[in-house]
């Protein structure tokens, strides 16, 4: 199953960046999960949606031709950070390949409500009429990891709280068995 990763920070030593790579490494026999590069987009201008930029193109490519995308992101302000918004922005016009596409959205934060407030926001932008995502259903799907400087190990960088990563391997065999119903 191919799934594309979107992360919302672009720090160096990123915790959602980090949790992505845990997974990736994690679950490497079941799924194949590619970290997009969100960084190199530019700011989103409409005068050139019709003819984007090389890294939107690829970005937008990539989630056209994926069964599935993670989004794992750090809460700003109470919101999603801006680079993720403007990811989505791109993503939402002309082709518009969010559309009908399952998407699990994640989130570390060292506060204590680990990224709350950012999902619900997310989750209102991920099913405006120009992504319409088909968002894993809410009621305990949603992965939220507070305190997250005390479950990631500074050497590896991995995620190493062991009922964390359970908590994970159980919503992540939720989205596969979503993604296969999609
Ligand atoms: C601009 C900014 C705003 C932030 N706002 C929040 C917030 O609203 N809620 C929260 O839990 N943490 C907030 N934080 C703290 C981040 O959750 C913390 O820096 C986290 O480690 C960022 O994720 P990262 O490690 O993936 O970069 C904020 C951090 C920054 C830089």
């Amino acid at each position: 199953m191919n799934i594309v990763a979107i992360v919302g920070s672009l720090r160096k030593d990123s915790y959602n960046m980090q949790l992505a790579k845990t997974m990736q490494e994690r679950y490497k026999g079941k799924l194949n999960i590619k970290i997009a590069d969100i960084g190199s987009l530019p700011h989103f201008d409409q005068d050139e949606e019709n003819n984007p930029p090389q890294p939107v193109k690829e970005f937008k490519d990539a989630i056209a031709n994926a069964d599935g995308v993670m989004i794992i992101t750090p809460e700003y302000n109470w919101s999603v950070p801006g680079v993720l918004k403007n990811a989505l922005d791109w993503a939402s016009r002309v082709d518009k390949v969010f559309i009908g596409k399952p998407v699990m959205t994640l989130g570390a934060t060292m506060g204590m409500l680990g990224t709350v407030r950012a999902q619900m926001h997310l989750r209102e932008i991920l099913v405006s009429p120009g992504i319409q995502a088909k968002i894993l259903p809410p009621g305990g799907n949603e992965v939220l990891i507070g305190f997250a400087n005390q479950k990631f190990d500074e050497q590896t960088h991995q995620l190493v709280e062991e009922g964390t990563l359970n908590f994970l391997d159980s919503k992540v065999e939720a989205f596969v068995d979503f993604v296969k119903l999609v």
